[in-house]
């Protein structure tokens, strides 16, 4: 097996190089609709250049009294930067950026701590039989609820499928991520999350210390919709049931959403992404997070940013969590 460590230290080069990435770009805004949620603040600093002369193509004659040198190859590149009057963003020092984070991640698990407080009971509404049936052994209810989802056919997303994607992951986990549907790859081998933004969420997920072992993944609907097109009302229906049983044997602290859609549908909300996240939402029960999907993030790298807050500050209400239970 792939040294654990060594994996590790990859994980974490790739989220400095997101973060080197995002800072290049000057691109710690969020992007969707306009909305800017909390961010980690940063200062924009104009470059402390002295005024310099314009350019031109002839070097400048030296003056009697200073030494006859080139123009240093810095200084002209200096005077490029001020002729474009291009502002860069300087990112604060890490350590006062860390420390805003950590105070918007605690604001965040207090505020969500006492919302739970006031909601009602927790816990699915209804219990799973399965469990019962198992004598409460979530990973043998798991697997038998598995074998009466994968034959499947309320809705005609069966006909094309290859495969049923049931879901994958800890039967006891205290996180679940949930996206929208399988695509292709997904389709092909039967686990969800396999293809490329399936790679992406394994090093999200590594990177604040989970394994694809420790958490569970799965989506809303069980069966490709022909060409990822987004989940029809009827197939959500149908299909929303498997979604409850699981939930129901799994009993999570905490659900993330990854995707517009997938927290739309979930949530029974036409609000943007941008205000479902950085709130948290309650779906039988569990509180809920929603950041983006990791296709998304393929495509929107300057999105990964905020994705990394958002999955620290799930982390971190998770640990919470755990920590109230005891
Ligand atoms: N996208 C999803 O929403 N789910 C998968 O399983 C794969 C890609
Ligand atoms: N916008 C979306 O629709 N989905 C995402 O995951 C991110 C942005």
């Amino acid at each position: 097996m792939a040294n654990q460590a060594d994996e590790r230290q990859n994980i974490i080069g790739d989220l400095q190089a997101w973060i080197r990435q995002n800072r290049d770009l000057g691109a710690e805004y969020y992007l969707d609709e306009g909305s800017r949620p909390e961010v980690i603040p940063v200062t924009a600093v104009v470059p402390e250049v002295a005024e310099a002369p314009a350019e031109t193509s002839e070097p400048a004659a030296p003056t009697p009294a200073a030494a006859p040198t080139k123009p240093a190859p810095a200084k002209s590149a200096q005077t490029k930067r001020i002729q474009t009057k291009r502002i860069q963003t300087k990112p604060a020092p890490a350590t006062d950026k860390e420390a805003a984070f950590r105070a918007i991640c605690d604001h965040f698990v207090g505020e969500t701590l006492a919302l739970i407080k006031g909601q009602p009971a927790a816990g699915p509404a209804t219990a799973e039989p399965l469990l019962e049936t198992h004598a409460g052994d979530a990973a043998a209810a798991m697997a038998a609820l598995k074998a009466e989802v994968l034959p499947c056919t309320a809705c005609e997303l069966s006909g094309a499928r290859t495969n049923t994607v049931f879901g994958a992951g800890n039967p006891q986990a205290d996180v679940v991520f949930i996206g929208e549907a399988p695509g292709q790859d997904e389709d092909q081998q039967g686990e969800p999350f396999v293809g490329p933004s399936g790679q992406l969420l394994t090093k999200i997920i590594g990177a604040i210390g989970y394994s694809r072992d420790d958490i569970y993944i799965c989506n809303i609907l069980k069966c490709r919709p022909p060409n990822n097109r987004d989940p029809q009302p009827f197939e959500v229906q149908h299909c929303e049931p498997h979604l409850k049983r699981q939930l129901a044997i799994l009993r999570p602290r905490v659900i993330c959403c990854l995707g517009r859609v997938a927290a739309q549908t979930l949530l029974k909300t036409d609000l943007s992404l941008g205000k479902l996240r950085n709130t948290v939402h309650f779906y039988e029960g569990v509180p809920v997070m929603a950041t983006f999907h990791p296709a998304a993030l393929l495509r929107n790298p300057s999105w990964k940013r905020d994705t990394w807050d958002d999955v620290r500050k799930l982390h971190a209400l998770s640990e919470a969590l755990q920590a109230e239970e005891g």
